[in-house]
């Protein structure tokens, strides 16, 4: 069984899944209330950087791994993904002694960041394969005890490709996924699409 420490996260004021870094994210809130000690995270799907910033402003991190390519995909052009990479810059400038670009897919960064991450956020493209992938790219590279999770997380089950690739990953790996009820103690149940989920890889 994953355990994770009870928090008050069904509090939408506290635990908003809006935008950084005044309303954090619910896993931006759980490291924070349980993770004191520095810790080496990378965020897969960064964009304009908003919530890297977040978790930058809130997190004890000694080192942050940005992972994105910035190649147009759907709606995002060349134009816009080079535009959000310049502000992703200014944004982060702040802590550019604790960040480091990875400026390649996922699948790509997964073989240069290193392993025995105390953290991976995945947001990046939302499909169920996407997914799917990505955690199983990085899943491998968190340390015991440390935590994968990410973003756009439903709350009604079935109908975020996200939170299928969640589970059937867990399912296949053999790692008790919490309840349906216990996700949604995490989620924010307010914004179905827009919360995060996490789970703590066993020692
Ligand atoms: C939803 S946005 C990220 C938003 C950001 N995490 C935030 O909340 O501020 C998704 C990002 O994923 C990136 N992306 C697309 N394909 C990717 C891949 N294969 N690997 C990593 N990132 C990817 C896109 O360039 C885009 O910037």
């Amino acid at each position: 069984m994953i355990e994770f420490t009870p928090l008050e996260v069904h509090n939408p004021a506290r635990y908003s899944c809006g935008g950084p870094p005044d309303t954090p994210r619910p896993m931006t809130l759980f490291l924070r209330e349980n993770h004191p000690d520095p810790m080496i995270g990378v965020e897969v799907g960064v964009l304009e950087g908003a919530h890297a910033v977040s978790m930058l402003s809130l997190l004890n991190i000694s080192n942050f791994y940005l992972v994105d390519p910035y190649l147009p995909y759907g709606d995002l052009t060349d134009l816009i993904l080079e535009k959000a990479r310049i502000k992703a810059i200014r944004y982060t400038k702040e802590w550019d002694d604790i960040v480091e670009w990875v400026y390649y897919t996922s699948k790509d960064a997964a073989n240069i960041v290193p392993n025995e991450l105390d953290f991976v956020y995945i947001d990046g493209p939302h499909s169920y394969s996407n997914t799917y992938f990505d955690i199983n790219a990085w899943y491998p590279k968190v340390k015991g005890g440390g935590y994968i999770g990410g973003h756009n997380y439903g709350n009604t089950k079935g109908a975020v490709p996200t939170v299928e690739a969640v589970h059937e990953f867990m399912e296949n790996i053999g790692i008790e996924v919490p309840g349906w009820d216990y996700y949604n103690k995490w989620a924010c149940t307010h914004l179905p699409p827009h919360c995060d989920w996490w789970v703590r890889k066993p020692e």
